[in-house]
């Protein structure tokens, strides 16, 4: 999508992002990291956004850093209990430098799928495994890739409805590409406001090889938070690999 950077996502979505972006299973997530990374564990989280993990795992004593490409996040984070404790880097995680080493890494909520091509997706998996110590391990969240709604490449979807709104969800798929593209686009008595997102996915089997390459082997694989098993019904998956 022409004109989407390292920092439209925060732009346009940071007035509203704790509102909008809440699921329901952040305590599981932010658990299931505090486990996997173990006590005394030095975490980076990639995208940390306006901190909805990262606070969390600080709270419970862990020492955790963050990259981060939009300053609109990071002032969410900042502004929150904790949140001028934690060291942050402004850049673009498939890139950017960073003190290390860490323990363990997480990249979460399909941020992996924001960097808009496998080059750019192969770099973070390098960028991690040359920050990772022996051992150290790194945990992804992503969908699974799934087209049943789409017609002819597009989608439309009513996302919410009532007196004096209506938001509704644009999408194209290009299969050769392996990009969505999403228009979320909100009437209400204000005006129309647009929140365009592209994604850039990648099937389970093809992220698995982007992280050998970068020298990450698999370690495990659930099918959601509560650790469920990975199968061919798995709407999304909760991955581990390991240096
Ligand atoms: C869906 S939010 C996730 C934020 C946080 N990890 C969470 O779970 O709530 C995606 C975040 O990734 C950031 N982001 C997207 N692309 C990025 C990139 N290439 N480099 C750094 N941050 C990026 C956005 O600014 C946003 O804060």
């Amino acid at each position: 999508m022409h004109g989407f950077g390292t920092t439209t996502f925060g732009e346009l979505n940071a007035a509203d992002y704790d509102t909008l972006h809440n699921p329901d299973t952040t305590k599981l997530s932010v658990d299931a990291i505090a486990q996997i990374a173990g006590d005394g564990a030095q975490i980076l989280e990639l995208a940390i956004g306006s901190g909805r993990m990262a606070l969390p795992l600080a709270e419970m004593g862990f020492e955790i850093s963050g990259i981060e490409g939009s300053t609109e996040m990071v002032d969410l984070l900042r502004k929150k209990s904790g949140g001028n404790d934690i060291p942050i880097v402004i850049g673009d995680y498939a890139d950017v430098a960073i003190e290390g080493p860490f323990d363990h890494v997480f990249l979460v909520y399909n941020t992996l799928f924001n960097l808009p091509s496998q080059e750019a997706q192969l770099r973070c998996f390098k960028n991690v495994a040359d920050r990772l110590n022996k051992n150290g391990t790194f945990l992804i969240e992503t969908f699974v890739p799934d087209f049943s709604d789409f017609e002819n490449g597009q989608r439309m979807r009513t996302m919410k409805i009532d007196m004096h709104s209506a938001w509704i969800e644009a999408a194209t798929h290009d299969p050769v590409n392996q990009m969505f593209e999403f228009q979320r686009i909100r009437i209400t008595p204000e005006g129309v406001k647009l929140v365009p997102l592209p994604m850039r996915y990648a099937w389970p089997s093809e992220i698995d090889l982007m992280a050998k390459l970068a020298g990450l082997q698999l370690k495990s694989r659930w099918g959601d938070w509560q650790g469920s098993p990975f199968t061919n019904q798995s709407k999304m998956h909760v991955t581990v690999y390991e240096k």
